[in-house]
């Protein structure tokens, strides 16, 4: 595969959307093609199943349900649009990815590890990322950005401050399990945590 693909990953409000914005800029100013795609959803058939996941109506929701259907939305959006990119040597630029259902699902509603890998093994057919970066914040940080959002919270978001404890636990245990799991300490400004990205990206991506 000649393209890169690069993963945004956090908890809710740790400006990881903001991150893949500036990072996207700046690879397409200096020339480099880019997909950006986000989890859930990024494909027609993943927006309509992003809708049934996140819809406050469905309280009934089972958490093998969940966890199964992040993983259809992602099956389509690896073989619809992350694989064909990859091929044609462009930047893939994903906001979620598999390292989401093993900190929400894992983390949060405690379904075993052993299964979530085996899931998400089966829906990407082992695609990993070449590099991904963790916006990692306190929970301090968690607290007041949630304060300060004005946005209607959508099912997964409305969850409790013990839930996004245990799923920001999760994802930094997988610091050790997966090769090139950046964290970035993102309690502080929105510039110098760009830069730190784009030096660790510069050592395969010319120009940042
Ligand atoms: P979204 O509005 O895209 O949130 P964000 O801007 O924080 O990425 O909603 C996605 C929600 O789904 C978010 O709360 C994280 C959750 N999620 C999982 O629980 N498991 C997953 O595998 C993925 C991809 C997302």
């Amino acid at each position: 595969m000649n393209g890169t693909f690069i993963v945004f990953e956090g908890i809710d409000h740790s400006g990881k959307s903001t991150q893949v914005r500036l990072l996207s800029k700046k690879l397409i100013e200096k020339g480099y093609e880019v997909l950006n795609v986000r989890e859930p959803g990024g494909t027609n058939i993943s927006e309509k199943i992003r809708k049934i996941i996140l819809d406050n109506k469905n309280i009934e929701m089972h958490e093998k349900t969940e966890a199964l259907l992040f993983q259809a939305s992602r099956a389509q959006l690896v073989n619809e649009k992350i694989l064909p990119a990859l091929k044609e040597g462009k930047v893939v630029i994903a906001d979620r990815y598999i390292f989401s259902s093993l900190a929400y699902q894992g983390g949060g509603r405690l379904i075993s590890k052993d299964s979530l890998k085996s899931l998400c093994s089966f829906a990407t057919g082992d695609l990993l990322p070449d590099f991904t970066f963790f916006t990692d914040i306190s929970f301090e940080t968690y607290a007041q950005r949630k304060n300060w959002s004005r946005k209607n919270l959508d099912r997964i978001e409305q969850e409790n401050a013990s839930f996004f404890t245990e799923v920001r636990k999760a994802y930094l245990n997988l610091v050790n399990e997966f090769e090139n799991f950046c964290v970035v300490d993102s309690n502080g400004v929105i510039e110098k945590i760009h830069l730190e990205i784009c030096k660790i990206l510069s050592t395969r991506l010319k120009g940042l």
